[in-house]
């Protein structure tokens, strides 16, 4: 109940979220796609609606049930992802891009499927746009919160992101070997200019509380 009273830290404060992975087709039959199961990025959209943001949760292919009270928009690719971010962040105040987005897509999609003609073989990609640092860069006002998903060394690679697209704070986490994948328990390292916290392993839930607790004090910092 007291999750969908519209006060809090937040209240008055429109926050667009980003999850799960997107899938990129290569033929009509076939995509690739990132390894993420969403539940993060919609633990933290509940976080901050529980927060008394009014939340847009724009949500790649998961099965997960759309938390009560966030607007979703469903999208596949990057470049859906994209045009629905740049669109939902017009009027926002918050970004968090917790999605999994492909890096890579088709060069040129495939008008029918791809027949096993040869023992190998190779496609084409072409990179995808970068949601982030393009909203970042259309929207200088907005705080934006990146994620960072490492297999070595953690928090150069995540302050370097943090650098390179501008952001207010970066939200890193360990990936491989089994580790957050479809778990329901995550840590999470933050780092932002000139400071950092870490989040002790615990449910996705948890994890997003807590999160959504930092934002709100480096928000206030800021404003
Ligand atoms: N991201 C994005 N659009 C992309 C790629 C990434 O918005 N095309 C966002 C992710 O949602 C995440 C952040 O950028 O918030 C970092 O994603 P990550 O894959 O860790 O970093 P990249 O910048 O893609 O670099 P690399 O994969 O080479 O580590
Ligand atoms: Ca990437």
């Amino acid at each position: 109940v007291v999750s969908l009273l519209a006060d809090g830290p937040l209240r008055g404060v429109k926050a667009v979220v980003t999850a799960g992975p997107t899938r990129e087709p290569l033929d009509p039959v076939r995509f690739l796609t990132n390894r993420s199961s969403g539940k993060q990025g919609y633990a933290v959209a509940a976080a901050l609606r529980d927060r008394g943001a009014q939340v847009t949760l724009i949500s790649g292919p998961t099965t997960l049930p759309t938390p009560p009270g966030v607007t979703r928009v469903d999208v596949e690719t990057a470049a859906d992802m994209l045009q629905a971010s740049m669109q939902a962040c017009a009027d926002a105040q918050l970004f968090v891009a917790a999605a999994a987005v492909a890096d890579y897509r088709a060069a040129a999609i495939a008008d029918s499927k791809i027949k096993k003609h040869n023992a190998e073989l190779t496609l084409a990609l072409a990179r995808t746009d970068d949601v982030l640092a393009t909203v970042r860069q259309a929207y200088p006002a907005l705080f934006v919160v990146g994620f960072a998903a490492e297999t070595d060394d953690l928090e150069t690679h995540a302050r370097g992101k943090l650098q390179r697209k501008g952001l207010d704070l970066i939200a890193a986490n360990w990936v491989g070997q089994g580790r957050a994948f479809d778990q329901d328990d995550n840590s999470l390292q933050l780092f932002w200019d000139g400071g950092q916290h870490a989040i002790g392993h615990a449910s996705k839930a948890a994890v997003a509380a807590e999160l959504a607790d930092v934002i709100v004090a480096r928000r206030a910092k800021k404003l």
